[in-house]
């Protein structure tokens, strides 16, 4: 009966879907036939589901049973709430001030551009016209369009303006991508490990999420041909430039191998380059050696500018663009007109710029300085990446990174464990750190003890 609930929740079974027949439920559920007729039949009676004589058993219509809400909290594979990627990013969102977040994924505020922002809003007060009052244009503003245009040939994308809609944030822009080209039970592919709200919001999207194992220049492409030919995904969402948890860079190799593999099963890609700016050598773009045929391109300053001005924008092909913003007119009506005009000002006026160059200085400081001090401990980063904010680091023999984390947040720390990024389950034994969020000497204290603690448990 729980099992059954569970799916309902899920929605994978919704109004008027047949449930498994009794055979096939018991012996997934490894109980007699009997069993699963006197779930059904008290299922029956609580009038969530009902019988067609010959047919089958039907999850009720709303006229019989309300249906049941979404809770993505339910959905497979089952997490203790300490691995649940929903409640670690919980965790860090709703963290006060004297909590400490070395598992978090973004920069503390003092890193970000806050003098920039503030003196655009400066001006955008001081602005006589209709920005501070009306929608924005379905595209979104076209001085960002443009800028971000040429923002991306530097990187050898060619986008022109009326080929970019700007969304509210990089989660809301592979919302609607997934939106546009994925229909329910559709598979998608994603790196194992990945940023764990692309499950989440995969999962919302009624999607079949299949990983790939991820390795330090990108998937394994043995293993994403084999899963390519095994599933047909419509998808595959991935970060080229630093990859999320892992902080790897594509190579140019396993780039062309992966573009040619989609081309041959006629997968799209989502390149999902939210931490790009932080790179110090700009890396080859799938959307570039693509052309934005089967690649869209997806960004956003959540991680660079600000959080809070949310901004992030979407590049994809013409007719996709029209389709998108009629998507996003749909289901936002306008876009954040002022969060753009913000982004667009600290973006042109040289200040971003100046911003991130010294943001790139001060993470390529606070790598080593956090690498180390995490050694000092037994727990080793994975690979050294060339640029950004994660160590993905393997903790000592045996230990497990939930019970750690658990431990941890007993003592106001929220670290992220390796398997709220893993669909297979299989980096238990892994942390991801943000080196921003990881200089405080207390970081090292909490880890310290709580390592002690857990290798005594044992
Ligand atoms: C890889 C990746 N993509 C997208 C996002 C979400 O970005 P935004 O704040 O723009 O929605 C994050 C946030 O952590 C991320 O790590």
């Amino acid at each position: 009966m729980q099992a059954i609930h569970q799916r309902m929740a899920a929605r994978s079974l919704v109004s008027g879907d047949k449930l498994p027949s009794l055979r096939a439920f018991a012996t997934t559920m490894q109980v007699s036939t009997s069993t699963v007729v006197e779930a059904y039949e008290r299922l029956a009676a609580q009038g969530l589901i009902r019988s067609r004589p010959g047919a089958g058993y039907f999850v009720a219509g709303p006229s019989t049973a309300a249906p049941m809400p979404l809770t993505l909290a339910a959905m497979e594979p089952r997490l203790d709430r300490a691995i649940d990627p929903l409640w670690i990013s919980r965790q860090s969102l709703e963290a006060d001030a004297a909590t400490l977040k070395p598992g978090c994924g973004w920069l503390p505020a003092a890193w970000l551009a806050e003098g920039g922002i503030r003196q655009a809003l400066r001006t955008l007060a001081r602005k006589g016209d209709a920005s501070l009052a009306e929608y924005g244009t379905p595209l979104g503003l076209l001085p960002l369009r443009q800028l971000l245009s040429r923002r991306m040939a530097e990187h050898g994308i060619e986008a022109p303006p009326d080929h970019i809609v700007l969304t509210e944030s990089g989660t809301q822009a592979i919302d609607m991508v997934c939106r546009l080209l994925i229909s329910p039970g559709d598979v998608v592919l994603v790196d194992d490990p990945c940023y764990f709200n692309f499950h989440a919001l995969l999962r919302a999207h009624r999607a079949k999420v299949v990983g790939v194992p991820y390795t330090p220049t990108g998937p394994d492409l043995e293993a994403f041909a084999k899963v390519l030919s095994e599933h047909q995904p419509r998808l595959y969402i991935t970060n080229s430039a630093i990859h999320n948890p892992t902080g790897a860079t594509l190579s140019p190799v396993t780039a062309h191998r992966v573009l040619k593999l989609a081309e041959q099963a006629g997968m799209t890609i989502v390149e999902d380059d939210i931490f790009g700016d932080f790179e110090h050598t700009p890396t080859p773009r799938l959307a570039a050696y693509d052309g934005l045929e089967r690649v869209v391109y997806i960004g956003s300053f959540s991680k660079t500018l600000s959080a809070a001005a949310r901004t992030g924008f979407i590049a994809a092909r013409p007719d996709w663009i029209a389709s998108l913003t009629d998507l996003k007119i749909a289901t936002t009506f306008g876009g954040g007109r002022l969060n753009a005009e913000l982004v667009y000002r600290v973006l042109s006026d040289g200040s971003y710029r100046k911003h991130m160059e010294g943001l790139r200085l001060r993470l390529a400081r606070a790598m080593p300085e956090v690498s180390k001090q995490l050694q000092g401990l037994g727990i080793v980063p994975w690979l050294e990446p060339q640029a950004g904010m994660f160590l993905w680091c393997r903790l000592p023999e045996g230990l497990d990174a939930s019970a750690i984390a658990q431990d941890a947040l007993a003592h106001n720390v929220v670290l992220a464990p390796g398997n709220a990024f893993s669909l297979a389950q299989s980096s238990r034994g892994f942390l991801r750190f943000n080196v921003a969020q990881s200089l405080d000497p207390r970081v090292g204290e909490v880890l310290r003890q709580v390592l002690k603690r857990q290798t005594e448990k044992g």
